[in-house]
């Protein structure tokens, strides 16, 4: 492993390369990353970065959403099958079919979703900013909130409309166990529960905080507690671990009987793909300027907010 490490290191220079990693990725993937951050943080970091290769260790969509930002420069995905069950559900004619049957509404979408589907929406929210950019629209608007149709509900008790939502959902957040749950609040009466706006209602009606990735990392700094029960993926768990020795985590278990559940997507990138994505420039992502300019307006209109 130490031999692939140094040579990362040393192909990395000599492209000129930056590698971004999302914190499902596996550790010894973050370990490796010269920028790890949420969906919204790593956006904000593939536009400003100056390098001429952006590797991302991530998944498809977020990949595509760099090179959006960033034509002219090198994308690439150790492992072009990282996709997301999210961005997968809105297929696209049939997402404009949906729009195309509801005029007159706004359309707002999760950025787990594919740049075809950008391209037809007003704008961009991620889990950090969804709420804010839903509330700067007035109370009357007509809005439609794909793909995530629990992040959507979830948003909707918390806004107080009523959006149309797509029916997606994250197959990681949809499966943490109610049951495995209740069995750990009763062991740890003093833990608390951090959860992904993506996970059900279920869950979420016992969380002491409810955020993106980064928000419950940065929340677990903050706090004074030493126990915490977390419901969203459990790559996350390694910076909270490395900045905080002393506290427990404990990741939620799924109910198909898994202890420990990883997104099967996230997951495909290693530390092998990423030596050779270096050293062949490839997979990269490709694709059209007419599809490149039209999702650019909505994610810019998003970047505006944040
Ligand atoms: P955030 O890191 O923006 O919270 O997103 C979570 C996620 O599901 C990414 O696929
Ligand atoms: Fe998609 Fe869920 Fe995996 Fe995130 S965790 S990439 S939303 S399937």
């Amino acid at each position: 492993m130490q031999n692939i490490i140094k040579n990362i290191k040393t192909l990395k220079n000599k492209r000129n390369a930056v590698i971004l990693a999302h914190f499902y990725q596996d550790p010894d993937i973050q370990d490796i990353a010269d920028f790890m951050g949420d969906s919204l943080t790593l956006a904000q970091y593939a536009r400003k970065t100056d390098a001429d290769v952006i590797l991302f260790c991530g998944v498809h969509f977020m990949c595509e959403t760099a090179k959006i930002l960033n034509p002219e420069k090198i994308v690439i995905l150790p492992d072009l099958d990282a996709g997301c069950s999210l961005a997968d559900s809105a297929n696209k004619q049939e997402f404009r079919e949906w729009i195309q049957s509801h005029p007159n509404h706004t359309v707002i979408s999760y950025i787990n979703c594919s740049a075809d589907v950008k391209a037809m929406s007003d704008i961009i929210c991620t889990s950090s900013n969804a709420e804010k950019i839903i509330n700067s629209f007035p109370k009357d608007e007509k809005i439609i909130f794909a793909p995530d149709k629990l992040l959507g509900g979830y948003l909707n008790r918390k806004t107080g409309r009523d959006m149309l939502l797509w029916n997606g959902t994250c197959q990681v957040h949809e499966i943490f166990s109610e049951e495995a749950l209740a069995e750990l609040i009763i062991k740890y009466p003093k833990g608390k529960l951090l959860a992904h706006p993506e996970c059900g209602e279920n869950i979420l009606l016992y969380a002491h905080h409810i955020g993106s990735t980064t928000s419950i990392i940065n929340y677990v700094q903050e706090s004074q507690d030493e126990v915490f029960i977390i419901a969203t993926e459990p790559g996350v768990i390694h910076q909270m671990q490395k900045q905080n020795p002393e506290k427990i985590f404990i990741p939620l278990p799924s109910n198909d009987g898994c202890a420990c559940n990883e997104c099967p997507h996230m997951r495909l990138n290693s530390l092998e793909k990423v030596m050779v994505a270096l050293e062949r420039l490839s997979p990269q992502i490709h694709m059209s300027e007419e599809k490149r300019l039209a999702a650019l307006k909505p994610l810019e209109r998003m970047l505006e907010f944040s």
